[in-house]
């Protein structure tokens, strides 16, 4: 009787999440950071459009979400121009160095040195933000450079209130850390201490690598003074990122992974991310499973979506990697209504898959990445996701820069040849070769109807993000639900190996929890997947609607 009660108190309350959304007629910015936010719809005000806003927003976040917004990372952007009907993305992916191998993280018997391609300098790729943002500008940008990395100037010189969330993460990353390899302005004041909640954190090394790169554009940062400080801060410490690494990083538009669902057209990123692939075909295969008839959230639609992702992780696993390097990959044949069926037909409904021992996969979730989604007066619209990778990155930087380095390398398959039912993946598409790009989960993703942006969504999460999307995606195409409920909405996660559904706690009724495992499902709670922010456009009115993840205490939808 107790746990009758107990259940359906957690029903209760899952069922009482306040949503909250944002109306704008004219232009929105939905980031991980009101501060961000308002910058980008600052731009928007000043007569910037989508990728103008875009740009000041990301180097707002490098500023004010040090966490996960960077200029020593990397990421994917994807941009729909409404007028044109046209979309484009841009892959700011970190490259691996040139003296990097594919068994640069092993001991002499071939094992992985533990945490080696997560932790110190050797784990970080070639940054990408700053040539991906300045080619977007150079591409498709209206309002002179320098007034978009201005307002992330100010923001570093004059200080901004740390919030009481990036506050306690700071008390928690120094209680818990050895701090010598952490960089030592990181949300310190001028005394050394850590900055209280509500005091400025002001910046000024990072407000200097800024002005370069504000008056010299992408050569402020790969070439010149803060280059030549990357190489010398590199080599001391353990890095081997060079001058010439940085001379010849560029970044790369691609065309954008297309699919279909019932009349909307779903853009989203190609590789070097796995995103828009496994999204597409997951997608086709929802398509194919009579939706309309089955209720969402029941045991019967956790386990058809459980099953695509299943399959759709196997194959990213076996053929995804830096198209630079793999050109055969097979997207064309993924991405297609013929495989989906293929895929369907061998899922049986009534007890689950089994995903065997050649299989592929690790579990990595969190917020260490970040995503926001733009759209302004003239309907283009923007979704970029961008990453350190972990919280923090490698938590390195020179102080003279002050800004961190991300610890991408540990994206790639660490093991040539090895791969085991925990998480290591050994295929050979993502294996480590010199100038390659690693791959990444990230989907930024638009979805339009008849032409014209519809719904603009992306997510930090690892793994997890290829399938919070997703679901997000499905939420409002298939189950019509607002944007902030689509995003509220319970969220599962199975990616082939572990062999596993990972749901969201309190958000599955525990009826079809049980019958999940009578299907032969693993189950297992999380507290969370994502932080998603999304943007709808009102089909008949025009009008924007966006909102921003709960999970993210300082997130905001910014409209005018
Ligand atoms: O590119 C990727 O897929 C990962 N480096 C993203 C990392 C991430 O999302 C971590 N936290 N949420």
């Amino acid at each position: 009787m107790q746990k009758i009660l107990v259940s359906a108190f957690l029903l209760f309350l899952s069922a009482h999440v306040a949503y909250s959304q944002t109306y704008a007629k004219n232009g929105m910015v939905v980031s991980a950071h009101a501060t961000a936010s308002q910058v980008g719809v600052d731009i928007l005000q000043k007569g910037g459009n989508a990728i103008d806003a875009s740009v000041a927003t990301a180097f707002a976040l490098a500023v004010v979400y040090p966490l996960a917004g960077n200029i020593g990372g990397g990421g994917f952007l994807v941009y729909m121009d409404a007028q044109k009907n046209a979309t484009t993305t841009i892959d700011f992916r970190e490259k691996a160095p040139l003296a990097a191998h594919s068994k640069m993280f092993l001991d002499e018997n071939g094992d992985l040195i533990k945490g080696s391609n997560h932790n110190g300098l050797l784990s970080a790729g070639v940054p990408g933000s700053v040539a991906g943002l300045y080619m977007a500008h150079q591409k498709y940008g209206k309002l002179p450079w320098a007034s978009l990395v201005q307002p992330a100037i100010d923001l570093a010189e004059k200080g901004y209130p740390l919030s009481w969330n990036l506050h306690n993460h700071a008390v928690e990353m120094y209680a818990e850390e050895k701090t010598d390899h952490i960089m030592p302005s990181l949300y310190k004041n001028e005394s050394g201490e850590i900055v209280a909640w509500g005091e400025l954190w002001k910046q000024p090394a990072l407000a200097k690598t800024l002005t370069a790169i504000r008056d010299k554009g992408q050569d402020g940062f790969y070439k010149g003074a803060v280059a030549k400080e990357i190489a010398r801060y590199m080599k001391e410490n353990g890095g081997i990122i060079t001058m010439k690494d940085l001379e010849k990083y560029e970044a790369v538009e691609r065309a954008p992974i297309k699919g279909t669902y019932k009349g909307f057209d779903i853009y989203s990123m190609p590789p070097t991310s796995s995103g828009g692939v496994a999204l597409i075909e997951m997608m086709n295969v929802m398509e194919l499973a009579g939706l309309d008839s089955i209720e969402f959230n029941s045991a019967a639609y956790v386990h058809i979506v459980a099953e695509a992702m299943r399959r759709a992780f196997a194959d990213r696993a076996e053929y995804l990697g830096d198209p630079d390097f793999n050109p055969d990959m097979p997207l064309d044949r993924l991405t297609s209504k013929e495989f989906a069926q293929m895929r369907y037909d061998n899922i049986d409904l009534t007890k689950a898959s089994v995903s065997d021992s050649s299989q592929f996969g690790q579990l990595y979730d969190g917020h260490n990445t970040t995503h926001f989604s733009v759209i302004d007066k003239d309907g283009n619209a923007v979704s970029l996701t961008t990453t350190l990778e972990y919280l923090y990155g490698s938590k390195m930087g020179s102080p003279k820069l002050g800004f961190l380095f991300n610890n991408e390398m540990g994206d790639f398959n660490p093991i040539p040849g090895y791969t085991d039912t925990g998480w290591l993946i050994g295929t050979q598409p993502n294996q480590i070769q010199p100038e390659k790009r690693m791959l990444s989960s990230m989907t930024p993703t638009i979805v339009s109807k008849d032409g014209k942006p519809y719904l603009v969504i992306g997510s930090p999460g690892g793994r997890t993000i290829i399938n919070t999307v997703f679901q997000t995606v499905l939420n409002v195409l298939e189950y019509d639900m607002r944007i902030d409920k689509a995003i509220e909405a319970m969220k599962i996660h199975q990616q082939w190996m572990p062999d596993k559904i990972y749901y969201e706690e309190d958000l599955m009724s525990p009826d079809t929890r049980d019958i999940l495992i009578q299907m032969g499902h693993t189950v297992e709670a999380r507290e969370n997947f994502g932080r998603l922010m999304g943007i709808t456009v009102d089909p008949k009115e025009g009008y924007y609607v966006g909102a921003a993840d709960s999970s993210g205490p300082d997130a905001a939808a910014v409209g005018y």
